[in-house]
């Protein structure tokens, strides 16, 4: 299957498992187990919520990780200030990077914005370098408007 059509099955699985579902942290849950069965190469998807001024973990799927990040530190944090998706193609180079697994290559992370208040982050690692791409930032920005206001 290619990236179009593995995303385009991805956002009806999402649409159909949070559609009628009354609670942000049930949709954000089964959003980050969807992600984390759909899409190949991954070793980490999940979410960390913006809460005061740090960055807090949310749900995930993959290896237990840093729970709190500050704002500016890591690939999160630099994505959340700048407010803008974040495509980290290798992720020994990204000075500042939190590994959290030390299997983890590369790197997307996407803010998720309503309101224009930035609420939480889709974050997702893969063990291969250069993993995400335009198609990965552009299904994973529409992804990120399913998102339940918190
Ligand atoms: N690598 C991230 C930290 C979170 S883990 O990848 C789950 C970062 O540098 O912000």
């Amino acid at each position: 299957m290619n990236k179009t059509a593995y995303y385009e099955a991805l956002i009806r699985d999402i649409r159909s498992l949070t559609t009628d579902v009354d609670d942000a942290i049930a949709n954000y849950a089964n959003t980050a187990a969807a992600i984390w069965h759909s899409l190949p190469d991954i070793n980490w998807a999940g979410f960390y919520f913006l809460k005061k001024d740090t960055l807090v973990l949310g749900p995930f799927q993959g290896k237990p990780a840093c729970v709190l990040i500050e704002m500016g530190k890591g690939v999160c944090g630099t994505a959340a200030v700048r407010r803008e998706t974040l495509i980290v193609d290798d992720v020994l180079s990204f000075p500042g990077h939190i590994s959290c697994d030390a299997d983890s290559r590369s790197e997307i992370v996407v803010p998720v914005i309503k309101n224009y208040t930035l609420q939480s982050l889709i974050d997702i690692d893969s063990p291969r370098k250069k993993r995400f791409d335009e198609t990965d930032k552009k299904y994973l920005e529409d992804i990120a408007t399913l998102l339940p206001e918190l």
